[in-house]
């Protein structure tokens, strides 16, 4: 296993259930911990019970070019690369289409697939000057199955994993390593706004699914985990 200890990752979306177990797991393990997260008010909370100095904190939008660069103008200035790039933002709008507004549509988009666009495009340039680096991102499984209600949630997570599978492309001749969880239901603030009946007490809890990520970044660099599937065991959609 790889130690984690040292390592400089970053948390986009620390503010979520998945992003704000996982901090307090890499700091537990003695990572060098970068949080980012839209709200000022979490973010501190987080980094409160992760342990997070609060120069290792910031505010970003990841829907929003300038606020991504500018966060990683900053974290870059610092070290050499981001070791380990852990995108837990996201956002479920899930409706029958007919109920989705042109609006709602593009929100998915942005979030979940230009987001990760603009993300990556910051941190990738210092990756490949160093020549290696781990990208995490979570499609969950409504990136490689449908479900009704899913069009714009899916369109933006099956887009995600195109974009990575092409990225990946581009990057094989570095130690660059690209990882896609796909994550069945988990219950975490995600599904506190979406109007659907989900058995919440039957999902993966979110301190499961981020040590998931957790193990994943420990994985030796031999190899690399190019997907990985945990859905909840009596709701198995792959
Ligand atoms: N929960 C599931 O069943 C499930 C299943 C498969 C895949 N996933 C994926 O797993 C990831 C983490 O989900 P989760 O379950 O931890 O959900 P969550 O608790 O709702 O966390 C989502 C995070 O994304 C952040 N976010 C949303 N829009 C943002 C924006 N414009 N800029 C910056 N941050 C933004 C949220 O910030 P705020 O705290 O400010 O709202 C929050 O920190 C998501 O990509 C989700 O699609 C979840």
């Amino acid at each position: 296993m790889e130690t984690l200890k040292g390592k400089n990752v970053l948390i986009a979306g620390a503010t979520g259930s998945i992003g704000s177990a996982l901090a307090k797991l890499m700091t537990g393990s003695g990572a060098n911990v970068y949080i980012a997260g839209r709200n000022t008010g979490k973010l501190k909370t987080v980094a409160a019970t992760a342990n997070v100095p609060s120069g290792r904190v910031y505010e970003f939008d990841i829907t929003d070019a300038a606020s991504v660069q500018r966060m990683a103008d900053e974290i870059n200035a610092q070290i050499p690369s981001i070791d380990i790039l852990i995108n837990t933002t996201g956002i479920g709008i899930i409706k029958p289409v007919e109920a989705l507004s042109p609006g709602e549509f593009q929100l998915s988009l942005q979030t979940n697939l230009t987001g990760t666009f603009l993300l990556v495009k910051a941190f990738l340039p210092k990756m490949k000057e160093v020549k290696r680096g781990l990208i995490i991102n979570i499609p969950g499984v409504l990136g490689k199955v449908p479900m009704a209600g899913a069009a714009a949630y899916s369109a933006s997570k099956y887009g995600l994993v195109g974009m990575m599978q092409s990225i990946r492309e581009e990057v094989k001749r570095t130690d660059i390593r690209i990882t896609n969880l796909f994550l069945g239901g988990v219950d975490s603030s995600f599904w506190d706004t979406i109007d659907l009946r989900v058995q919440r007490d039957k999902m993966i809890r979110a301190e499961e699914a981020a040590k998931a990520i957790w193990f994943l970044c420990q994985q030796p660099v031999s190899g690399v985990v190019s997907e990985m599937v945990l859905q909840p065991f009596n709701h198995q959609a792959i």
